[in-house]
């Protein structure tokens, strides 16, 4: 048994404790290989790509690749590889992320915009992508075509946060359009690529990769209602990104929803752009609103959505683990 002690979510009561210490070491092993991934010739492009890896994370995509492995071999060689890749996937967009909604914090520290600017930040995405890209390479092309489909969902979900729904679509279901493709992809291929690659039935990675798309809406929408009701020191974000930029999310459809005049100011403050003042405002207002409890019900479906799906997988310390994750993603506060 590995001496790591699994910290994080691999902690929570429900994961088996001999299973989180394998999955633990095998996220050591994943950390080494993400560090050295970065290092670059030169030292301004190696120390904004450090950055953010430095600053923390929870590796909750690289997590799901080591457990989902559990349903065939885990010590398959490629699952180090494959779980850095999602996570360097992921570390990629947080980077045009925060230059998108000019975020000013990340995992507790400056965004890389804020700290060097929107043209570094920009490429130093751009450059952990293309260090993700030259790992994927060795996995071989059905690896390769699944990262591009993903990469490609990834970047259409954050184009259609941008450029809102068109004459006739439903904004809710733009929305849940947007969180599906900006999110659920890639948490539902980082569970495919673990399944895959440790030689699972393949009936079981269909199955984990269903489970996980709808794990990641309700990680997503559990990261929406953050934004509106976690403070910095839990989040390492600044609150109320959303409602400064504009962004519509389920919190403020379920408070656009009703027509209440004690309700009208918050849902004038809603879906444009606000000052520092407005968002405060907005903010307490929306904090103090029923909106917040029936966004968290949407939430709970989502994380029973999964739980049915992995109901249908053989029992055992795998999927307890993933039951675990459902918990987790509905009670997280950071
Ligand atoms: C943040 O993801 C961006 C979303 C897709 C919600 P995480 O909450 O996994 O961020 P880190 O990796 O722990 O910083
Ligand atoms: C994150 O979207 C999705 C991607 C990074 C593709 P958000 O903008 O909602 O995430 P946070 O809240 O900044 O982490
Ligand atoms: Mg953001
Ligand atoms: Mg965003």
């Amino acid at each position: 048994m590995s001496g790591s002690v699994p910290s994080g979510f691999l902690a929570l009561p429900g994961i088996d404790e001999a299973l989180a210490r394998e999955v633990q070491a095998g996220l050591d092993r994943v950390e080494e290989r993400l560090r050295e991934s970065v290092a670059a010739s030169d030292p301004l492009l190696t120390a904004a790509a450090t950055h953010l890896l430095s600053a923390g994370g929870k590796r909750f995509r690289a997590t799901l690749v080591l457990l989902a492995a559990r349903f065939g071999d885990p010590e398959a060689p490629e699952l180090t590889p494959a779980a850095a890749v999602v996570e360097l996937t992921h570390v990629a967009t947080l980077y045009h992320d925060d230059v998108m909604d000019e975020a000013e914090l990340r995992r507790g520290e400056l965004s890389a915009n804020q700290r060097w600017g929107n043209s570094v930040a920009i490429l130093t995405g751009d450059f952990v992508f293309a260090r993700a890209s030259e790992m994927l390479a060795d996995l071989g092309t059905d690896a390769v075509r699944l990262q591009a489909q993903t990469f490609g969902r990834l970047v259409q979900g954050q184009i259609l946060e941008t450029s809102g729904p068109r004459e006739g679509v439903d904004p809710l279901e733009h929305y849940l359009q947007v969180i599906a493709d900006k999110t659920a992809s890639l948490i539902a291929s980082s569970a495919r690529f673990g399944a895959m690659f440790s030689g699972a039935d393949p009936k079981v990675i269909e199955t984990i990769t269903r489970a996980c798309d709808a794990l990641g809406m309700a990680f997503q929408l559990s990261d929406d209602i953050l934004d509106v009701a976690s403070e910095t020191d839990q989040s390492g974000k600044t609150p109320g990104t959303d409602l400064r930029e504009g962004v519509l999310t389920l919190p403020m459809f379920h408070a656009l929803r009703g027509a209440e005049p004690e309700h009208a100011h918050l849902r004038d403050l809603l879906g444009r752009p606000l000052d520092d003042a407005e968002t405060d405002e907005a903010l307490r207002l929306l904090r103090a609103h029923p909106a917040m409890d029936a966004a968290r019900a949407d939430l709970d479906a989502w994380a029973d959505r999964a739980r049915a799906e992995l109901a249908t997988l053989p029992a055992g310390p795998a999927r307890a683990a993933f039951e675990a994750l459902c918990d987790y993603v509905v009670e997280r506060s950071g």
